[in-house]
C-alpha cells in the first residue's frame, strides 16, 4: 500500500477535484477517505470522522452495508446489463416500488444522476405540451438559490449565479423567482401568509410570461444545497394550485429530500401535493450505485403513445436503469423500510434540532437552527440583530469541526453573500452516540470560533 504522502502527491498531480482546480505547489492535500462504516468514514491515515453530510447528501442507509454490495454483485453476475429500450426484472420491480411510494399511477424513466433526471423532466414536459397541441409552452420556472444539477440544461434551471456565470450563456427558456426564506422574511409578516405571498409572486411571473408559454415549474420541497430553506406549509400547495390554474406542470426535485432525508419518504409527502413529475437520485441507492429516476404521472405517460409513431419519447441513455442500480435501489428501499430509517430520520432529526437549539441556539453567531428530519441548517451571522450573514465564520466552524472528527457542509459558491448556512445531513442510521458527537462538537466549535 502506498503511504499517505504518496497518495496525496499522486492526487495533487492527477485528480482534478470537483469545485476546484490545479493545486499550488506545496498546497495541503484533500481529505482522502478510504473506508466507511455506519455514519463514519476513515481516511488513509486511519483517522475517523462522523460524516455529517452522508458523502454528498446521498449515503442514506450508511456505509459498509454488505447487503447492498451483495445486491449489486448478485445482479451483475446474473445479468450485467440490458438496455431499457427493452426491459429487465430489476427495473420492473423498482418501478412498482416507486409507484407505491408515490401513491400510484406513476411510470418511471431512468438515468444515472440527479442532473440527468431533471434534464429528462424538462424534455418530457416540453414534448408533453407539444403533443397536446400547445407547442409554445417551453419555459421552465425555477427558483433562485436552488441547485438542480451540473449539465447545461439542469444548470440553466439552477438559480445559483456562482455556479452558472463561468458557463453562460446557458439554455434559453429558464426563468427564476425568489424562494421563501422565512428567516429573512419581512419583519412582522405571518409565516403562512408569507408562503402564500411567495406562491403568488410565482403565479404573477407565470402571468407576466403568458401562461401559454410556460411548460413547468421545478422546485425542491426544501432548498437543500442552497441553504436549507424550509418553506411555510402553505407554499407548496399554493404553488401547485397556481400551476393547475395555468396548465403548468409541477416537477418536484427530490434528489436530496427523497428517501427519508426529511423524515418522510419524500420531502413533499406532508404537503398533500401530488406533483406531475418527481425526480430522484442520490438516496435512491444510498449511493451504492449511480441511478436516478424521473417519475411521471399517468396523465403525462399517456401523452406519449408507444405506437411506433412520432409521438413516442425521443430519449435514449445507455446506462439509465442499469440492472445492478435497480437491484440495489430495491434492496435499499427494503432496508430503509425494515430498519425504520425513515422514522429514525424523523425522530433523530427532531432530537438533534432540539438539542442543537438548546446547546447553541442563543450563541451570538447563530441566527437560527432549523431542520426537518436529518436535514439541519445553522444560519451563521455576524450580528443576530441585523442578521448579517457570515460565510467566514461558517467556514471557520466547518474547519473546527473537521479537526474534531466531524464533517459538515456549507452553501458555498451559490448566491453571492449568502454562503453562511452550515448543513448537517448525516446517514439515517445515526446512533444516539453519533448525535451526541454532533452536538458536542458543534458546541465546542462555536465556543472556539466566537
Ligand atoms: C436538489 C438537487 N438536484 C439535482 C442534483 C444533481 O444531482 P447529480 O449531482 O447526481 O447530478 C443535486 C446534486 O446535488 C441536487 O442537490
Amino acid at each position: 500500500m502506498p503511504d499517505s504522502a504518496t497518495w496525496t502527491e499522486a492526487d495533487r498531480r492527477h485528480v482534478w477535484h470537483q469545485m476546484s482546480g490545479r493545486p499550488a505547489d506545496g498546497a495541503a492535500g484533500p481529505l482522502i477517505i478510504a473506508e466507511g462504516d455506519g455514519a463514519w468514514v476513515t481516511d488513509i491515515e486511519g483517522r475517523r470522522y462522523l460524516d455529517g453530510m452522508s458523502g454528498q447528501w446521498c449515503v442514506n442507509a450508511g456505509y459498509g452495508r454488505h447487503d447492498l454490495a451483495q445486491a449489486a454483485a448478485a445482479q451483475l453476475s446474473k445479468l450485467a446489463f440490458y438496455p431499457l429500450t427493452r426491459s429487465h426484472p430489476p427495473a420492473i420491480e423498482l418501478s412498482e416500488r416507486l409507484d407505491g411510494l408515490l401513491g400510484g399511477d406513476r411510470a418511471c424513466l431512468y438515468s444515472n444522476s440527479g442532473s440527468e433526471a431533471n434534464e429528462l423532466a424538462f424534455k418530457v414536459v416540453r414534448q408533453y405540451h407539444q403533443q397536446r397541441g400547445e407547442p409554445h409552452r417551453f419555459k421552465i420556472i425555477a427558483r433562485y438559490r436552488a441547485y438542480h444539477g451540473s449539465t447545461l440544461g439542469a444548470l440553466s434551471a439552477t438559480g445559483q449565479a456562482l455556479r452558472r456565470y463561468a458557463y453562460e450563456p446557458l439554455a434559453p427558456g429558464f426563468l427564476h423567482v425568489a424562494p421563501p426564506d422565512p428567516y429573512r422574511r419581512p419583519e412582522g409578516t405571518d409565516l403562512e401568509e408569507y408562503g402564500r405571498t411567495c406562491a403568488a409572486e410565482l403565479e404573477r411571473t407565470i402571468e407576466f410570461e403568458l401562461p401559454e408559454t410556460v411548460a413547468a415549474v421545478i422546485m425542491e420541497p426544501i432548498i437543500t444545497g442552497g441553504g436549507i430553506l424550509i418553506p411555510p406549509d402553505s407554499y407548496l400547495p399554493a404553488v401547485k394550485a397556481a400551476c393547475e390554474r395555468h396548465g403548468v406542470l409541477l416537477i418536484v426535485d427530490e434528489v436530496i429530500c427523497g428517501f427519508g432525508r426529511t423524515g418522510t419518504w419524500f420531502g413533499h409527502d406532508a404537503s398533500g401535493v401530488r406533483p406531475d413529475i418527481v425526480t430522484m437520485a442520490k438516496g435512491i441507492t444510498s449511493a451504492y450505485f449511480p441511478l436516478a429516476a424521473t417519475v411521471v404521472s399517468d396523465e403525462v405517460f399517456a401523452a406519449f403513445p408507444a405506437d411506433g409513431g412520432v409521438r413516442r419519447l425521443r430519449h435514449i441513455n445507455t446506462f439509465g436503469g442499469h440492472p445492478a442500480g435497480c437491484a440495489v435501489a430495491v434492496k435499499n428501499i427494503e432496508i430503509l423500510e425494515e430498519e425504520g430509517m425513515i422514522e429514525r430520520s424523523a425522530t433523530g432529526g427532531a432530537q438533534l434540532l432540539h438539542r442543537l437549539r438548546r446547546a447553541i441556539g442563543e450563541h451570538p453567531l447563530v441566527g437560527e437552527v432549523r431542520g426537518r428530519g436529518l436535514l439541519v441548517g445553522i444560519e451563521v451571522v455576524a450580528d443576530r440583530s441585523t442578521r448579517e450573514p457570515s460565510g467566514a465564520k461558517a467556514a471557520a466552524i466547518l474547519a473546527a469541526a473537521e479537526r474534531r472528527q466531524l464533517l459538515l457542509g456549507r452553501n458555498a459558491d451559490t448566491a453571492a453573500g449568502l454562503d453562511n448556512v452550515v448543513a448537517i445531513a448525516p446517514p439515517l442510521c445515526v446512533t444516539d452516540e453519533d448525535l451526541d458527537h454532533i452536538v458536542n462538537v458543534l458546541t465546542e466549535c462555536l465556543a472556539e470560533v466566537q
